[in-house]
């Protein structure tokens, strides 16, 4: 993919919502290294992140506070070319232990953003970030790849995915009603360097600490600790490396269609068993594999995205090889060590993660 397109930033003022989060992070990170005289702005409550992800850069403004109070609301101002939205209530476990923050952190963020800046003049685009989970159909039989204009069931597994959601259903009636030009992404499974286990608040669950299933099992892979097979790993998933899917939300920005939907993800469909397999071999660790029931609430079993389509409009393709993905994000786990565990260590009282 040619990156030239960072020269498109130039000079511009650009808003990142939950900016300090895992994605947000590498995407402010991304756009202060590569692009010339760029503003951006970042804010976050810090309930899924650390503050030491902001990277340090005096192109950067943190703002700390939720993008639902109107202290923080009253800062915003009509400046900003682009948008990107990426708070939310991190994740399917912690929406389902307490749906109504999930409400508050997943679904008013949306509503009470859209509501400050639908009549701003001069934003360029909006980018939403919704889940792929939340449209894939679910099925442990053989998947097929999901496209943008797949129907949507009305079963959700999650308050998290019904947010996602609503907040694809805002983002098109914003567009259509005050020609805000927002632009929905659906991400899959993203992984990658800045993903802290444990970072930010307590929400309830263990998935506090345990985020996703790729940091989780490498952490575990380099302690040597069993690793965590639910219903013998069948499930899959699409996993793409955290530098793609900034690049694919930078180019959602540039070349995406206002009120138009494009999947970012890899095309490629991961189980959870090779994904144990792969980090195994690349940490050379001994840690057993404990064979767990399946998660009663996720049967989002077997998925992947047809890439066609951010292929065709925005001319997005996922660069980094899952292998070399997975390398770099060990390398990075074992330079940052100190960090994730002292996170990790922040919710001991409410669990005792080694059982
Ligand atoms: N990581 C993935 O695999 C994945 C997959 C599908 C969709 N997404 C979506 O991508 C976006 C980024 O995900 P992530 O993995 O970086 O998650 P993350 O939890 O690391 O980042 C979310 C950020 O939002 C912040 N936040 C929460 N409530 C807020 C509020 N009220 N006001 C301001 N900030 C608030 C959190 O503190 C956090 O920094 C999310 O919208 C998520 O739903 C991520």
């Amino acid at each position: 993919m040619n990156d030239n397109f960072y020269k498109e930033f130039e000079n511009s003022q650009i808003l990142i919502v939950g900016g300090a989060g895992f994605v947000g992070s590498n995407l402010c990170r991304l756009l202060v290294n590569y692009v010339d005289n760029v503003k951006v702005t970042i804010i976050d409550n810090l309930l899924s992140s650390e503050i030491t992800n902001i990277p340090k850069s005096n192109k950067i403004e943190f703002r700390e506070g939720s993008i639902t109070d109107f202290r923080i609301l009253a800062t915003l101002k009509d400046e900003y070319d682009y948008i990107f939205h990426l708070a939310t209530y991190h994740g399917n476990q912690s929406s389902i232990f307490d749906p109504i923050k999930d409400h508050d952190n997943n679904t008013l963020t949306t509503l009470k953003l859209f509501e400050i800046i639908r009549n701003y003049k001069n934003i360029k685009k909006v980018v939403y970030s919704s889940a792929g989970c939340s449209v894939a159909k679910k099925t442990f039989d053989m998947a097929v790849a999901t496209t943008e204009e797949d129907p949507i069931e009305i079963d959700m597994d999650s308050p998290y995915s019904i947010s996602k959601l609503i907040g694809e259903f805002y983002s098109n009636y914003y567009y259509k009603q005050y020609g805000l030009p927002v632009v929905r992404a659906r991400f899959q499974n993203v992984y990658g360097p800045g993903e802290v286990l444990g970072a930010g608040n307590w929400r309830g669950t263990y998935a506090t600490i345990w985020r996703n299933v790729t940091p989780t099992f490498i952490y575990k892979a380099l302690k040597g600790m069993d690793i965590p097979l639910e219903n013998e790993g069948i499930a899959t998933r699409d996993f793409i490396y955290v530098e793609d899917i900034c690049r694919g939300l930078m180019l959602c920005a540039l070349r995406g269609e206002g009120g138009d939907v494009y999947n970012l993800g890899s095309g490629n469909e991961v189980s959870i068993a090779q994904l144990a397999e792969e980090i195994k071999k690349v940490t050379r660790s001994k840690s057993r594999i404990e064979y767990l029931p399946k998660r009663s609430w996720d049967n989002s079993g077997k998925r992947f995205a047809s890439v066609e389509k951010s292929k065709l409009k925005l001319g997005f393709i996922s660069e980094i090889s899952h292998r070399e993905g997975i390398k770099r994000t060990v390398e990075w786990t074992k330079d940052n060590l100190e960090l994730i565990e002292k996170c990790i260590l922040k919710h001991m009282e409410h669990l005792n993660y080694y059982q």
